[in-house]
């Protein structure tokens, strides 16, 4: 029997060979990851509270526009922004679990920053990505293709927010240390992330002209997280 040659299956973001390349095909099991979960499951594992520190940082950086990278359902910010009259967009490419919401209309189905165009949205106070949204940026390519995104929406976007992963306790990952980051699964429920290292991290903001104007560690029960507060400087 013949069996045609199967079409080699390629990244999306950067065209490589997923079969030769650890980190796009596990940006393929991280994409995969949330299309068939329903809103309860996807609800259990974000959560449902808003974190202190998140709830601080909403208070001291967000005002009039704000947008999120990953909203979901804005389950977990949706009662701050709604009592402090906050106006609030997002982006996610799950369509059954924005869909499953209350803000399909407010939400742009797709993935940031192919499909977000900054200048569909006023100037924003705060752009923010809370739940490992930077750490499932796992592909090479499409990390670059992020840190650019950030770079054209930090033009129209007062402070932008996201956390990060810093030490695990049972992987040899040095955060200050290493020059570079590490593919990690940090926890059972998820799949496996991207964690960058401090020095990378650096080299990001320097290179895309970000000013890092504060940073909150969380200690969390599985690992320490740390979240930035970046903003963009003009050249
Ligand atoms: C762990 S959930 C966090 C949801 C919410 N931000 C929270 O903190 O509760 C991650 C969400 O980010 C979305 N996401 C991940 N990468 C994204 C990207 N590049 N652009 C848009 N959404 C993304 C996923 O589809 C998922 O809905």
């Amino acid at each position: 029997m013949f069996f045609p040659p199967t079409r080699l299956k390629r990244c999306p973001y950067c065209n490589e060979n997923l079969k030769k390349n650890i980190y796009c095909r596990a940006q393929d099991e991280y994409d995969g990851f949330g299309e068939n979960l329903s809103p309860m499951e996807y609800r259990n594992i974000c959560g449902e509270e808003l974190r202190e520190t998140e709830r601080k940082i909403l208070e001291n950086y967000a005002d009039g526009s704000v947008f999120e990278i990953g909203c979901g359902q804005f389950h977990r910010t949706e009662q701050f922004y709604l009592e402090k009259n906050i106006q609030f967009y997002g982006i996610d490419p799950l369509i059954q679990i924005v869909h499953g919401g209350k803000y399909a209309d407010r939400t742009l189905i797709g993935i940031f920053p192919k499909d977000f165009i900054p200048e569909n949205y006023n100037y924003l106070s705060l752009t923010h990505f809370f739940g490992g949204i930077l750490n499932g940026a796992i592909c090479k390519g499409f990390q670059d293709q992020f840190w650019m995104g950030l770079e054209l929406l930090g033009q129209n976007c007062k402070s932008i927010a996201f956390d990060s992963l810093i030490h695990f306790p049972e992987v040899n990952f040095d955060y200050v240390k290493d020059e570079q980051g590490q593919i990690i699964q940090a926890f059972h429920t998820a799949p496996p992330q991207y964690f960058p290292s401090e020095k990378e991290l650096q080299k990001r903001f320097k290179d895309h002209n970000f000013q890092v104007i504060e940073t909150i560690d969380d200690a969390m029960p599985m690992a320490h997280r740390r979240i930035f507060i970046i903003q963009y400087q003009l050249k």
